[in-house]
Order: structure tokens, then C-alpha cells, then sequence
């Protein structure tokens, strides 16, 4: 409630215009969708629009509205898309944030819908060579029981990565390549320093027993996942996802319709991090290139709209009262290994009594 009074959410009118555009797009006419040979038209139009015009006011919003009938017609799939350091911007935050821990002390995080490992290894890639004094316990969970394996295993071909149909050495530097794999002929196995301390589960985001098995987390991550649901899936998704945030802790949510982590976001009252909020926006080519044309493609960064600073945040912080806008987190939020009580498994107690060496 809190949030919806610092940003009026008007969920019933936007309702009532996307019913109307939900009938408008199931149209049929001699076997023929009207909408889609309209947008058929518009995108070839689009396409041979200079980028200076479509960035003008008047033409973005022309664009959100041709995004609005891509989604309702959109017959959303799933795939195992992802790329190692998919997104700098939200790693850089993610080390912030990780950069307000005591020396020494654990960090639990987990990474839902993790593909292959790159989003996992990335994380941990960057959290170690920043801090190598942390106990990272990271928990992996992904629903295919292929793609996990292949993560678990952490050795990639380089000319066609398995299962994943995207080149996810594409946004590395060839020393970042040496500093996160060991190469062997035409594969590149991740590096021991990196893939050590994770626990691999197959399950589902959306399962309410997901909070048993896991744990309450310090950080949770769950990009690119919650786009490919149906809306009032992901919506109850989202909702059993956060369950696992401790009080204080930070939500990592990409890659979902903007309208829905909206309204979750206000409803529950979580503070969005401004920190990074513009660059993490347009932090990932792939996403924000496919808008408007893809039912995941993220709309441009609008500081016009009255609800900027929530519709665009993709981190969050949970659990917390919060009076005022904060540029940055406020150090020592995440939680103290004192105020959380997490049923340790007999692997975890293992994984917090080795340090990590690099
Ligand atoms: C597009 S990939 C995203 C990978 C990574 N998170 C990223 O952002 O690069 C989507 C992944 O979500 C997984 N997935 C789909 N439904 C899921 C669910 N209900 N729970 C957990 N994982 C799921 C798929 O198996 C796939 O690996």
C-alpha cells in the first residue's frame, strides 16, 4: 500500500484498454488477422525509419503501442537465450552491493532460471575477483534438466554453444576469456576458483516449496525468466519469487513485462535502486534491440513518464521501510549473519567452512 500511494499505479484503466486491444488482436476476417498484417506493414515501415526518428516522442509512443499488440498476440516459448557477462551494469551492482559485506562473511544468493551457468559463473566471476574474502553460498535453479547438467558441468564448445542458440562468448574480452576458462581444443571449461560452492537444484520459480528448499536469500536473480509467461503467470511467479528476499535483501528482476513488475513492485512495496537504474536498463543489446518488435523487448528509458524511477528499476529492496528517494544503497542494508536463521543443508555447512580460494 505504501508504494501505490508514492506511485499511482492505475492498474483498472490500463486493464480495460488491454482488454479491448485483446479482443481487437483475436479478430479474425476470411481466416485473416487484421492486426497482423497491420503490424506486418508498420514493421517494414519501422524498419526504414532512421533511429533519430523513431527516438522522437510522438514515434515512441506509436512504438509502445505496437508492443502492447505484439504481447497480446504473442505465443510466448521459452528458451535457454543467455550470454556470460549478459548485462556489465547489473553485475557492477551486484558488486556494489556485495562490497558492504564485513570481511569475511557469507552471501547467499540465488540465481533463478540460470540456463547453462554463464548468468551464474558471471555473478561469481565478478563477486570473487572483487572479493575474495566472501563465502558466496549460491544456489543455481533452472526447470530443464539438460540445460542444468550442462551448467553443472561448466565446459562450453566454442564454435556452437550446446542447447543455447546465442553466441555467449560474444560479450567477453579475450582476457576475460583467459580469466574465467581453461581452453582444451575447442572447448573452454570454467575455472575451479569460480564454480566452486554451488548448488545445483532442477525446480521451478514458480513452485511455492521453492522457499523450503532454498532458504531465505541475501540476493535474488531472476532475469529473463518471467517475460516468456503468460502475464498472470508471471505475476504469481514474481510473488512466490520474492518470498525468498530476506527482510533487507535485493530482488534482481529482468526481462518481465514492465506493467507487471510495476504493479508487484508497488504493491509490495519494494524500493527500487536507483544506482546504475539507466545503464542496467540498456545494459543488454539484446533485449532493448527487439523492441519493439518481440514480445521481450524492452521499451526506451523514459524519464517523462511519472513513474520512471519504479517502472524501470529492475532491483529491488525488500522488506524495507523506505521515506525517500536513496541514489545508493545505504550501507550495511543486506542482512547480518545474525538476523537471518537459514536451514543449512549438510552441503552448505561445507561450502561456509571453506573459504574461497581464487
Ligand atoms: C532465456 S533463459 C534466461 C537465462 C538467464 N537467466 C539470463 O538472463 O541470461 C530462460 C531459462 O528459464 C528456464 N525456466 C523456464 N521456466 C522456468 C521455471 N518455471 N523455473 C525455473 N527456470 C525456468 C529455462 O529452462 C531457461 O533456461
Amino acid at each position: 500500500m505504501r508504494g501505490l500511494q508514492r506511485f499511482p499505479f492505475d492498474g483498472k484503466k490500463a486493464m480495460t484498454h488491454q482488454s479491448v486491444l485483446a479482443r481487437m488482436v483475436k479478430l479474425r476476417i476470411l481466416g485473416k488477422s487484421p492486426v497482423g498484417a497491420y503490424l506486418c506493414l508498420n514493421g517494414w515501415t519501422w524498419n526504414h525509419l532512421s533511429p533519430f526518428l523513431t527516438n522522437l516522442r510522438p514515434i515512441r509512443s506509436y512504438g509502445s503501442f505496437l508492443n502492447t499488440l505484439v504481447r497480446l498476440r504473442a505465443d510466448r516459448r521459452f528458451n535457454f537465450g543467455t550470454f556470460f557477462l549478459r548485462n556489465r551494469h547489473q553485475l557492477e551492482l551486484i558488486r556494489r552491493l556485495s562490497d558492504q559485506r564485513g570481511k569475511g562473511s557469507t552471501l547467499k544468493i540465488s540465481v533463478l532460471a540460470c540456463s547453462n551457468g554463464a548468468e551464474v559463473y558471471s555473478i561469481l566471476w565478478t563477486i570473487r575477483t572483487a572479493r575474495p574474502d566472501l563465502k558466496v553460498i549460491m544456489h543455481a535453479v533452472d526447470v530443464s534438466k539438460e540445460v542444468l547438467e550442462l551448467a553443472r558441468k561448466g565446459v562450453y564448445s566454442l564454435k556452437t554453444p550446446e542447447l543455447v542458440h546465442a553466441p555467449i562468448f560474444k560479450r567477453l574480452s579475450g582476457e576475460e576469456m583467459r580469466e574465467m576458462f581453461d581452453t582444451e581444443g575447442n572447448q573452454v571449461k570454467i575455472k575451479s576458483w569460480i564454480k566452486e560452492g554451488i548448488i545445483w537444484h532442477l525446480g521451478d520459480a514458480g513452485d511455492p516449496e521453492i522457499l523450503n528448499v532454498l532458504g531465505h536469500q541475501d540476493m535474488v536473480v531472476a532475469n529473463n525468466l518471467l517475460c516468456h509467461m503468460n502475464p498472470p503467470d508471471a505475476e504469481r511467479c514474481l510473488h512466490n519469487i520474492a518470498r525468498l528476499v530476506n527482510p533487507g535483501g535485493y530482488l534482481f528482476v529482468s526481462g518481465i513485462d514492465l506493467d507487471i513488475r510495476a504493479k508487484v513492485a508497488s504493491d509490495l512495496g519494494w524500493r527500487p535502486i536507483q544506482d546504475l537504474m539507466e545503464d542496467i536498463h540498456n545494459g543488454d543489446p539484446s533485449v532493448r534491440g527487439d523492441w519493439p518488435w518481440q514480445y521481450w523487448g524492452l521499451e526506451p528509458f523514459n524519464k517523462r513518464r511519472r513513474d520512471w524511477k519504479l517502472r524501470y528499476a529492475s532491483a529491488f529492496q525488500l522488506g524495507v521501510h523506505w521515506g525517500e528517494e536513496i541514489s545508493f544503497p545505504q550501507v550495511g542494508s543486506l542482512t547480518s549473519e545474525k538476523e537471518f536463521t537459514p536451514k543449512k543443508s549438510q552441503e552448505e555447512k561445507e561450502i561456509v567452512s571453506t573459504a574461497m580460494p581464487r
